[in-house]
């Protein structure tokens, strides 16, 4: 048996079919991965990446490298909802459909558009701590990670907060059917909440037409239908699961970015404090939980020619899974990687991906983060952990359910 000295047997590892204790311990597969095998070979003949040079020369590759999901998805999904959102939303897609609606967000994407939305987001930060002023503890979670991004998702699609609960229902079922292995009542769940998601926008576009001025200035949903207006830059269906997709990705991401930054910034005391020092440290304190613990665990990739990865022959056709929490603890790239450390400099993590597809929130991904920590240990330096973090069984997001803390 291929073990190494944290017995983890690395022969035997298959990221389709992985041993219970993996996201517990995702981190020592990572770094037996990377020491092991870093081009690891799964039993459906895709390939597992964990070194971050490896991950950098496919993310700036895609000329060799697709994102477009159409081949792997049919297999998976046939004709069916799921397959018609996850191959027609942007981060499916290759050029020139890519550049086409990349273009199109970039309005919603402005420094003069993050910064209109800043004032909002300190409000909202704000009248959450209010809440927890005259508590003696909270759930980090429903409290506070989850409740932020879904605002601000739903204020620059234009659609009112108040279906937060509705739109995390549907986000879990469909970003959820993106796990390696899927049962069949998921696929069918992911399928309803598609269809239950698109019937939702429509009435929203719906409304957004009977009323155009009526969104707030830079208001994406309505750049996105002056864009299908327009006939040749996006179709109803590209634009419904534009907005589906932009939903979805704007808030899942973000809410683990805050729940295990309060958790990593709780375990390490040390560096609460010297955050509150230093508080201009709030820039170096999102990247150090981003790359810390990654949001999004794994991106993928499939050759579209014959092509060779960290000494690897590869032949046209392979997929490839681009392990990013195991990259960003690579200690090629980052010095004493297991060591949480808010100042460290450089640190370019591929929490935010890289490349054609570098994820477009990743500016409002950090202010949410900036504002959120920032507000939070200024405010209560004293927080403590009641317990450790719960996480959820998914491996493609690294989700926190539940995490109790004392104020
Ligand atoms: C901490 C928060 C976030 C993380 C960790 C994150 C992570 C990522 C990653 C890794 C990708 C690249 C996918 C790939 O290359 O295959 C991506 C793409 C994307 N993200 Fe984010 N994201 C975050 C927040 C957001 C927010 C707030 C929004 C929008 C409101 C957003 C919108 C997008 C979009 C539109 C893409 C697709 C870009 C493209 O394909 O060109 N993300 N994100």
């Amino acid at each position: 048996m291929d073990t190494d000295a944290g017995g983890v047997d690395i022969a035997a590892f298959d990221l389709m079919n992985l041993p219970d204790d993996f996201v517990p311990r995702a981190y020592d597969y990572f770094r037996a991965l990377r020491e092991g095998s870093p081009v690891h070979r799964n039993s459906d003949g895709s390939f597992v990446l964990t070194r971050y040079d490896d991950l950098v020369q496919v993310y700036r590759d895609p000329e060799v490298w697709s994102s477009d999901k159409r081949v792997d998805f049919k297999p998976k999904f046939g004709d069916s909802p799921l397959y018609e959102h996850h191959t027609t939303s942007i981060v499916f897609r290759d050029p020139p459909d890519h550049t086409r609606i990349r273009k199109l967000f970039q309005a919603a994407f402005t420094r003069k558009a993050l910064a209109a939305l800043e004032p909002r987001i300190h409000s909202l930060v704000d009248g959450y701590l209010d809440t927890f002023a005259d508590r003696r503890e909270m759930e980090v979670v429903a409290d506070f990670s989850f409740k932020l991004p879904v605002e601000v998702v739903c204020d620059m699609l234009g659609v009112p907060a108040s279906d937060r609960a509705l739109i995390r229902e549907w986000a879990l079922l469909i970003l959820g059917a993106l796990e390696p292995v899927l049962s069949p009542e998921q696929f069918q769940a992911g399928c309803t909440a598609v269809e239950d998601f698109k019937a939702y926008l429509r009435d929203r576009i719906r409304e957004r037409k009977a009323n155009p001025g009526g969104g707030r200035p830079g208001e994406i949903l309505t750049a996105l239908i002056e864009a299908e207006e327009d006939g040749e830059k996006l179709t109803e269906i590209e634009l419904l699961h534009q907005c589906i997709f932009l939903l979805n990705a704007g808030h899942e991401t973000s809410t683990n970015m805050i729940s295990h930054g309060v958790h990593e910034m709780l375990r390490n005391p040390g560096q609460v404090a010297r955050l509150h020092a230093d508080p201009a440290l709030i820039e170096g304190t999102v990247e150090e939980i981003l790359r810390y613990q990654a949001p999004i665990q794994i991106n993928n990739r499939r050759a579209v020619r014959d092509t060779r990865v960290g000494g690897v022959a590869m032949p046209a056709g392979s997929m490839v899974h681009l392990m990013i929490g195991a990259a960003n603890h690579d200690p090629a790239q980052f010095p004493d990687p297991e060591t949480f450390d808010i100042g460290r400099r450089p640190n370019r993590h591929l929490s935010f991906g890289l490349g054609i597809h570098i994820c477009a929130g990743n500016s409002l991904g950090r202010i949410e983060g900036q504002i959120a920590f920032g507000k939070l240990f200024a405010r209560f330096p004293t927080l403590r952990l009641e317990g450790p973090a719960r996480l959820s069984k998914r491996v493609r997001f690294r989700e926190v359910t539940e995490l109790r803390v004392a104020i």
